[in-house]
């Protein structure tokens, strides 16, 4: 429907659109989002165009009411493109290197992590469980490690409930309420609404995070950073002076909460995807499994060196990210200046929606898209191939920070896992495959029953 109003009815409606229909008519199209003026990018040609070729321009995060009212701008992940972004930017790259995957014992923190995760599985004896939990619990202590340099037991109710009504938000945040919220802001001094519920999920989220920031940083060595909390302080101590400076206890913690969130969010359901995808497919599920058995044998921890000799699990891994699109629409971008693309004139301001599902469904570049089919990432000799209209983590200056440690989780997490158990439904039950829509895509909650192999 490019030129026509889209109604904001219900926002399943609206993301449905964008993501299932709209890519098989237009590669770019406007859209007005109750006054909000957006323009929808469909296609891997498309969003190359404007993520790569004029990445300077596309690197921008709107200003939407909602995210002025929860982070000012500031922070990372929403921050306007500009000294608060690169500063910010810079300090979590770095930092995600130095504690995390640039360390060699980085691996077997995350093995340890593994162990655990495995050992709480065993408890379910093979009876029937919803694995989110512990999967969301084991993925962000691998964050926590880095942020805080410490991870949290899985019986710790708060941090679990701190994770849990900030992924509520994730959710809150694609609602039709927020929507119209962001359309008329001045619908917040409503006292009802969902846009009320973000917000009070927000300022726990944040209290908490202020309470752990303060903990994790006691007994500081200024510039002998110990983890990301103390790095950053560092960073603030550096700039004291300079009335220009980024850095502030507020930037703080709304950076540590977009890494947590953006990182845990992300991961666990790439896993979630990954197990219900194993337990309806015992075929691929059989021919990991025969993979692991060859390659690391029943007993040895899964070792990262052991990735470029194991390429079906390679592609199974790249086919759940494909096929199961966890953010489907990425993280709107923004136009920093007018520009054009394929001849149409796109405004500065304009809000940017790069529609990732319409990339990894693009017939030009996928063969029979909707079919689960992990052997499109193999050549003819069964190894491993990459292919470019691959973008679950997006593409440009401003794509996924956590690619490389969310690799790695993944690996490390799904093999340990299917290297001990066996997975299937409860009593053979294929669960509901349609996703749960919001800003990621999130399986139906199922029940699944892993027994020892
Ligand atoms: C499989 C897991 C993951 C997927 C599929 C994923 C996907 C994405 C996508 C699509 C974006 C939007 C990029 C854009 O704006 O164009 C993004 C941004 C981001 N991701 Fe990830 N992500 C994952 C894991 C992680 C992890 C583990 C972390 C860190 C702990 C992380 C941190 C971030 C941050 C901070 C941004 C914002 C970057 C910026 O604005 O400069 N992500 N991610």
């Amino acid at each position: 429907f490019p030129g026509q109003p889209v109604p904001v009815l219900d926002n399943p409606v609206v993301t449905e659109c964008i993501i299932r229909l709209t890519f098989r008519v237009v590669e770019i199209f406007s859209l007005d989002l109750g006054g909000i003026s957006a323009i929808v990018l469909n296609g891997y040609d498309a969003v190359k165009e404007c993520l790569v070729h004029q990445s300077e321009i596309f690197a921008d995060r709107p200003s939407l009411p909602l995210f002025k009212k929860l982070t000012n701008m500031g922070g990372l992940l929403n921050s306007k493109y500009g000294r608060g972004w690169t500063e910010h930017r810079k300090l979590a790259v770095n930092t995600f290197r130095i504690f995390g995957y640039g360390q060699r014992s980085f691996e077997h923190k995350i093995s340890e992590e593994s162990i655990f995760f495995l050992d709480a599985i065993d408890t379910y004896k093979g009876r029937p469980f919803d694995l989110k939990h512990l999967i969301t619990n084991a993925v962000s202590n691998i964050t926590n490690l880095i942020i805080f340099g410490e991870r949290f037991t899985y019986e710790d109710t708060e941090f679990q409930h701190m994770i849990e009504i900030f992924s509520e938000n994730i959710e809150l945040a694609a609602s039709a309420s927020v929507f119209l919220y962001n359309a008329f802001p001045w619908i917040g001094i409503l006292p009802f609404g969902k846009h009320q519920q973000l917000f009070k999920n927000a300022a726990e989220v944040y209290d908490f995070l202020h309470e752990l920031i303060e903990r994790v940083s006691e007994n500081r060595k200024p510039q002998s950073p110990r983890h990301f909390v103390d790095a950053y302080l560092d960073e603030m101590d550096c700039n004291e002076n300079d009335p220009e400076s980024t850095y502030s206890r507020e930037n703080l913690i709304f950076s540590v909460g977009e890494l947590i969130i953006a990182g845990t969010e992300t991961t666990t359901n790439v896993l979630r995807w990954a197990v219900l995808f194993m337990a309806l497919y015992p075929n691929i599920q059989g021919q990991v499994q025969k993979e692991i058995d060859l390659v690391i044998g029943p007993n040895k921890m899964p070792a990262l060196e052991e990735k470029c000799k194991m390429p079906y699990t390679e592609a199974v891994l790249h086919e759940v990210l494909r096929f199961c699109n966890i953010a489907p629409l990425g993280i709107f971008h923004a136009t920093s200046k007018d520009t054009v693309v394929r001849g149409y004139s796109i405004p500065e301001g304009t809000t940017v929606i790069t529609n990732l599902y319409s990339v990894h469904f693009d017939e030009k570049y996928w063969s029979n898209p909707e079919v689960f089919f992990p052997e499109r990432f193999l050549d003819s000799n069964g190894q491993f191939v990459k292919k470019d209209a691959f973008v679950p983590f997006s593409l440009g200056r401003r794509h996924c920070l956590g690619e490389q440690l969310a690799r790695m989780e993944m690996f490390l997490f799904f093999t340990s896992l299917l290297q001990r158990f066996h997975l299937c439904f409860p009593h053979g039950v294929v669960p509901d495959l349609k996703p749960r829509l919001g800003m990621t895509l999130q399986p139906q909650p199922y029940l699944i029953c892993a027994e020892r192999r």
